[in-house]
């Protein structure tokens, strides 16, 4: 362990033997101080739809196929031509220093040799450039929390091309901090500063909780944003957040490349729908006129099936990610990816689907709620 402002790092750098994702919550809980533990594991509210993010998955049921004449399913698929191993990504995640000393950059190590894509955050504890440089042409995405400064905006942007991501992933929703009661009760602030926000008149989040950060980014974010940062930055633009087939359509007629269904991992909206449940209606709405990144609750194999057979083109997960972290660095969240892999190869082959696009046409049933 390293120890930086009196916050207890893990350091450790090894493979894991993994049952499931599930169980690495209480494992990181072990090694996370209780702050910075209550920050990531909690939800707002009574973290109602945090738990229903995961219990959803319950309301599909995946086809069995026999007879299928298959063996060795394909994980790989493609994204905005980007070629992955796999069709589980890294969600962008904030302050991963609080799970590990290398933060970001061990994540990104461990993403990268998984063979799948890395998303960094705005507020992370490594710099774009250092947590790009981290995985030397591994593909990345930049997540943009939009500032009220557009000078502070446009130097992101310009990091972020410069450093070589492959697209903006602007979020929105999250221009105020849920109701946060792990970090009340904890007293949460943040140990470790932001490295993207040492530049930021604003000061650099050591010492705030997140809903002093978010006082300070954008609450009023329009469809003129998107268009303004895809202009801007002449990447896809992919509008995370979202919830409906409605805004699912105003941000493509926004210019959106791409919509992220997720509500935030249950850590915003406390009482809204689970992402799965929104999954299907918004996925009809879209039409395939643009990919689709869906997250909140993942922890199976089986999820990521039943996500990709409801309309998803790319699923992320956050939590375990950053539990892999804190058990295991980059190694640990190679393993992460692995091990869901692992479940989503047998599930692919017992429901007879050999590829990605075989699992993207596969039938669910009952869905109920
Ligand atoms: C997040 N999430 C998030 N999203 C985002 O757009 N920018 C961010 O900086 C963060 N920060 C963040 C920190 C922590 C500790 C968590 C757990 C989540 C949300 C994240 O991208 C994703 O939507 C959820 O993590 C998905 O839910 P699961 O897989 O964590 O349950
Ligand atoms: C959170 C922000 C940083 O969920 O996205 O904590």
């Amino acid at each position: 362990m390293t120890t930086v402002n009196g916050y207890e790092q893990s350091d450790r750098e090894q493979k894991l033997d993994i049952l499931n994702l599930p169980a690495l919550e209480a494992d990181a809980k072990k090694i996370i101080p209780v702050g910075g533990f209550g920050y990531i594991a909690g939800g707002s509210e009574d973290n109602w739809t945090l738990a229903e993010n995961t219990k959803a998955f319950e309301h599909a049921q995946i086809v069995p196929k026999a007879l299928s004449n298959i063996e060795n399913p394909d994980l790989s698929t493609s994204i905005f031509g980007i070629d992955l191993k796999t069709p589980v990504m890294m969600a962008p995640t904030a302050a991963q220093g609080l799970a590990h000393a290398k933060g970001e950059v061990d994540t990104a190590k461990g993403v990268a040799a998984a063979g799948a894509l890395m998303a960094q955050s705005t507020y992370s504890s490594t710099s774009i450039a250092d947590t790009a440089a981290a995985a030397p042409g591994a593909p990345q995405f930049f997540q943009l929390y939009m500032s009220k400064d557009w000078d502070f905006n446009y130097s992101l942007l310009d990091e972020a091309k410069k450093a070589g991501v492959k697209a903006i992933l602007l979020t929105v929703d999250a221009t105020v901090d849920g109701y946060r009661e792990s970090d009340i009760i904890n007293n949460f602030s943040f140990p470790i500063p932001m490295a993207n926000l040492t530049k930021f008149s604003e000061g650099d989040g050591k010492g705030k909780g997140i809903g002093e950060i978010y006082a300070s980014a954008a609450q009023k974010i329009s469809e003129d944003d998107v268009r303004r940062i895809a202009e801007y930055t002449d990447l896809p633009v992919i509008v995370k957040g979202i919830e409906s087939p409605e805004d699912a359509l105003r941000a493509i007629g926004a210019g959106a490349a791409g919509i992220y269904v997720s509500n935030h991992g249950g850590r915003q909206l406390n009482g809204g729908p689970a992402s799965f449940d929104v999954l299907p209606a918004i996925a009809k709405a879209v039409n395939k006129q643009v990919p689709i990144i869906f997250d909140s609750g993942v922890r199976r194999g089986s999820h990521v099936f039943k996500a990709l057979a409801s309309g998803a083109d790319l699923v992320a997960f956050g939590r375990p990610a950053i539990y892999g972290l804190a058990l295991g660095g980059a190694a640990g969240v190679q393993s992460v990816f692995e091990h869901i892999g692992h479940e989503l190869a047998i599930t692919m082959q017992l429901a007879g689907t050999k590829t990605i696009e075989d699992v993207k046409n596969a039938p669910l049933t009952h869905f109920h709620y």
